[in-house]
C-alpha cells in the first residue's frame, strides 16, 4: 500500500491543485500567465487584456479585446442601493472589509442562475473586473463625507479608476504605471488567497461569494499589507546610514523585513524588478523619494545577511513606493491588490468548475481518545 501523506504545515510542496493558468520557477525567478512571461505583459499588454488571457486562456483578437473591454466600461457603475449601503460602513472601517461585504453584495443582485450557463460566467466575470475599482474608490470618498464621483466612460480602465479616486484626471504616465502595476498583481498561482477562492468555488457558490472569500484572506498581514508595512519600515529606518545598525537589531530580534521572503522563490522575486523600474520612471517624473534610496541600501545590505537563505524582496517591497508617488492612501493598497487579483481569482474559479471536485483534504487527530461522558455535578 502506498505510503500516507505526510502532513505539511502550511501545505507548503503539496500540489492542491492542477491548474493551467499560471507557473512559478521560484529557483529562477520566472513568472509566466497562461505561458506569457511576466516582463513582456508588463511592457506590452495592458490589465484588461491580460485579464482575458488569464480567465478564457487564450490573449484577444482586436475584436474580443474591443467587446470586453466595452462590456466592462458598460458595468462599471454601482447600484443607488451598493453606494447607500456603504455610507452606512463606519468611516474608520478597514478599507477590506468594506470591499469584502460590498463585492458579496452583488450575489444579491444577480440571482444564481445556472452556474455552467456560459453567460452567466461571462456576466459574472464583467461585473467583478468592472465594479470592484468603483467600490474601492467610492469607499474612499464616501469615509471623506463625499459622494462617490461617477466612472467616466471616455477613461480607460486604471485612468478611470485613479479618477474615482483623486477626482482627478491622472496623468498618462501614471496611469500607464498603474495599469502595469495591476497587470504584474493579477495572478500568482495557488496564493493563499487563490486558494481560499478555489474552495470556495468548489462547492458551487456565486463567484460573488468565491471573490468575497478572497477578499478575506488577502486582508491578513502576511499575504496582502506587506507594502504597507514596508513603508512604515522604511520611515522607522528613515536615512540610509541607519540601515545597517537597524537590520543587525532586526536580525537579532528574529523580526521578519517586511517585502523579503516568499514560499517559491528563492531570488529576487521578477514582480519586485518590474517595479523597481516603474518606481524609478515616476520619481524622474514626478520627483525623486529619500526613501527609494533607503530601500536600494536595505536590499543591498539584506542580500548579504538573508541573500544566502534564499531571502529577496518580493513583489511588495517597491510597490508602496510606486503608490505613494501616484498619491494612493496606504490602506488602500490591498485594496488595489484586491482589484489586480480579482482577474486571477476569476481564472481559478472558472477552472475550478471545471474540475467539479469539492476540496474535502483529510487531517492528522490529536485530541483525545475517545472517552466517557462527565455529568457536571461531577467535573473535578
Ligand atoms: C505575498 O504566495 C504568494 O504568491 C503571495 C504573493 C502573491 O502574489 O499572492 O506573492 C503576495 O503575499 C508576498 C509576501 C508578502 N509578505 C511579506 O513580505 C511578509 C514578510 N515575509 C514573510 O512573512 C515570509 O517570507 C512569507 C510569509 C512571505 C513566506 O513565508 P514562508 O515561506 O512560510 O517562510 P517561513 O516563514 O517558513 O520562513 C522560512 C525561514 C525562517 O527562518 P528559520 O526559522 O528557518 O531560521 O526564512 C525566514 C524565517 O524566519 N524568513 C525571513 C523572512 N521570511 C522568511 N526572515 C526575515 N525576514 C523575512 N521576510
Amino acid at each position: 500500500a502506498a505510503a500516507p501523506p505526510t502532513y505539511r504545515p502550511g501545505l507548503e510542496g503539496v500540489p492542491a491543485t492542477q491548474s493551467a493558468v499560471c507557473d512559478i520557477e521560484g529557483q529562477r525567478g520566472l513568472l509566466t500567465y497562461r505561458g506569457y512571461p511576466i516582463e513582456q505583459l508588463a511592457s506590452h499588454s495592458s490589465f484588461l487584456e491580460t485579464a482575458y488571457l488569464l480567465i478564457w486562456g487564450e490573449l484577444p483578437t482586436i475584436f474580443q479585446l474591443r467587446e470586453f473591454e466595452q462590456e466592462v466600461q458598460m458595468h462599471r457603475r454601482l447600484s443607488f442601493r451598493i453606494r447607500d449601503m456603504m455610507k452606512c460602513f463606519p468611516a474608520t472601517g478597514h478599507p477590506m472589509d468594506a470591499l469584502q461585504a460590498s463585492a458579496a453584495s452583488l450575489g444579491l443582485f444577480y440571482s444564481r442562475r445556472a452556474l455552467y450557463d456560459p453567460q452567466y460566467i461571462v456576466d459574472a466575470v464583467v461585473r467583478l473586473i468592472a465594479k470592484i475599482p468603483t467600490m474601492v474608490a467610492a469607499f474612499q470618498l464616501i469615509r471623506k463625507g463625499q459622494d462617490p464621483i461617477q466612472p467616466r466612460d471616455d477613461l480607460a480602465y486604471s485612468a478611470n479608476f485613479l479618477y474615482m479616486l483623486t477626482e482627478r484626471e491622472p496623468d498618462p504616465l501614471a496611469a500607464r504605471i498603474f495599469d502595469a502595476c495591476l497587470i504584474l498583481h493579477a495572478e500568482h498561482s495557488l496564493n493563499a488567497s487563490t486558494f481560499s477562492a478555489r474552495v470556495t468555488a468548489s462547492t458551487l457558490t456565486d463567484p460573488y461569494a468565491v471573490v468575497a472569500s478572497a477578499v478575506g484572506t488577502l486582508a491578513g498581514p502576511l499575504h496582502g499589507g506587506a507594502n504597507e508595512d514596508v513603508l512604515d519600515m522604511l520611515d522607522q529606518i528613515g536615512s540610509i546610514d541607519q540601515v545597517e545598525p537597524w537590520l543587525e537589531r532586526a536580525i537579532a530580534q528574529k523580526q521578519k523585513i517586511m517585502g523579503f521572503g516568499h514560499r517559491e522563490y528563492r531570488v529576487k522575486d521578477p514582480r519586485a524588478v518590474i517595479l523597481q523600474g516603474l518606481a524609478e520612471e515616476l520619481f524622474q517624473r514626478f520627483g525623486h523619494d529619500a526613501m527609494y534610496d533607503v530601500a536600494l541600501k536595505l536590499e543591498e545590505v539584506a542580500g548579504r545577511r538573508l541573500g544566502p537563505k534564499g531571502i529577496y524582496p518580493n513583489v511588495d517591497f517597491y510597490s508602496g513606493l510606486v503608490y505613494r508617488k501616484l498619491g494612493i492612501p496606504r490602506d488602500l493598497f490591498t485594496p488595489i491588490f484586491a482589484i489586480a487579483r480579482t482577474a486571477g481569482w476569476l481564472a481559478h474559479w472558472k477552472e475550478q468548475l471545471g474540475a467539479n471536485r469539492i476540496y474535502r483534504p483529510s487531517q492528522i487527530y490529536t485530541g483525545p481518545a475517545e472517552r466517557g461522558w462527565l455529568p457536571l455535578e461531577s467535573r473535578p
